[in-house]
């Protein structure tokens, strides 16, 4: 006789007691219970549990958790991206009627969203200049529940001076999106701020091929995160979260190399005659080259933007040429160094003289340095710009 149970009930190997070198991935649906009292002590905390990944899964909290530990803080949450995370902030801490005071430089996905809940759910929002405390300042209104900030700005590297910006909101919860500095260089929890999120799809997994996106912070904001992420399905998926958790382990050595290739390679752009300006804290010409070096001490991270003289008109000769080794790639953080144009990418939803506003011109160019040998990365930018 065939038994169909064998196949349908399959899969498990007999009980052992070592314990795997490398936690395993609970790619599960739901989890069994052995009946009703375990189901109610599960959803009371009594017993520690989880019953649906929708709401919660092993890998989410273990990746979550190291996130909030780096973050110095106590409590983590994943989400399907960053994206998701922003989603899942927005929607747990506001409500029609309330103000949010936004920087005018983010992630333009970030923007757009903002916008949206403005123009669809009543929420108000001000964008103002992160870089000046007294700006945001005086965006408060009666009805502000939050300000919204990114440590390291895409794609303009504008450094957040957070402890003045701290004293400068009072009451106000700051949420800071850290996902260019990273926990290594820059911990806005010890500086005030109330959540810290990251597109985790960047450094955190560091090698381009996972969506996720991770909220920390103060316990009850992130237990409301949580709520929302688990009601809208935000939440993120067992294998991205177990990808991220080894991704995490070689953090610290990547955004070492990642910063001091940056810099090497931001020297060398400023030197080069093709290029009209670059933009990073690193270096003596960035507007915020002072604050870095207080706030930032570890490094600048890996991010850089620059110009070229020949304007936009230069920026598809220079994508062409570098294909073969620097490729055109609308993302970052990957171990290797990519490039990217914010005016066709990240920052295309904003009309262009929005952008133009913002100090994002259409001739800028984003350089995502990467682990790879820094020498053959400046070759092959030395030799894509002879050809401009
Ligand atoms: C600074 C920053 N925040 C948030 C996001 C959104 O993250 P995700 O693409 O994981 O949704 C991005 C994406 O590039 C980003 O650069």
């Amino acid at each position: 006789m065939f038994d169909e149970s064998v196949c349908a009930r399959g899969g498990w190997s007999e009980e052992f007691t070592t314990r795997p070198s490398n936690p395993p991935i609970y790619q599960t649906t739901a989890f069994d219970l052995h009946g009703v009292e375990q189901l109610e002590a599960v959803v009371s905390g009594s017993e520690r549990g989880y019953i649906y990944t929708r709401d919660g899964n092993p890998n989410h909290s273990a990746f979550a958790q190291d996130v909030a530990k780096l973050e110095h803080t106590d409590a983590g949450a994943v989400c399907a991206s960053g994206m998701a995370a922003v989603s899942a902030i927005l929607l747990s801490h506001l409500k029609t009627g309330d103000h949010v005071v936004a920087a005018r430089v983010l992630y333009g996905r970030t923007s757009q969203q903002l916008e949206e809940l403005a123009k669809r759910f009543g929420i108000e929002v001000t964008f103002a200049d992160s870089r000046s405390p007294d700006a945001m300042k005086s965006a408060i209104q009666t009805n502000t529940k939050l300000c919204l900030v990114e440590s390291i700005s895409n794609p303009l590297m504008e450094i957040v001076d957070l402890p003045a910006l701290v004293a400068a909101m009072g009451d106000v919860p700051i949420v800071v999106d850290n996902t260019f500095a990273t926990p290594c260089l820059f911990r806005p929890m010890d500086h005030g701020a109330k959540l810290v999120f990251h597109s985790a799809s960047k450094y955190l997994n560091g090698h381009g091929d996972v969506m996720l996106g991770v909220v920390a912070g103060d316990r009850g904001a992130v237990t409301r995160v949580r709520r929302v992420a688990s009601l809208y399905g935000l939440n993120a998926n067992p294998f991205e979260c177990w990808l991220a958790s080894r991704g995490l382990k070689t953090l610290p050595l990547r955004v070492e190399r990642t910063c001091s290739n940056a810099l090497l390679v931001a020297e060398f752009l400023e030197e080069h005659a093709a290029v009209s300006r670059v933009v990073y804290p690193g270096i003596l010409s960035h507007q915020d080259y002072e604050l870095a070096g207080r706030l930032l001490p570890a490094g600048c991270g890996g991010m850089l933007s620059f110009e070229l003289h020949s304007d936009e008109s230069g920026v598809p000769t220079l994508l062409k040429e570098l294909a073969g080794s620097i490729p055109f790639s609308p993302t970052l953080a990957d171990v290797r160094t990519t490039i990217s144009w914010p005016a066709g990418t990240s920052h295309k939803f904003l009309v262009p003289e929005d952008r133009r506003a913002l100090g994002i011109s259409d001739g800028l160019v984003r350089l995502s340095v990467g682990i790879d040998a820094v020498h053959n990365v400046i070759a092959e930018l030395n030799r894509a710009l002879k050809k401009l």
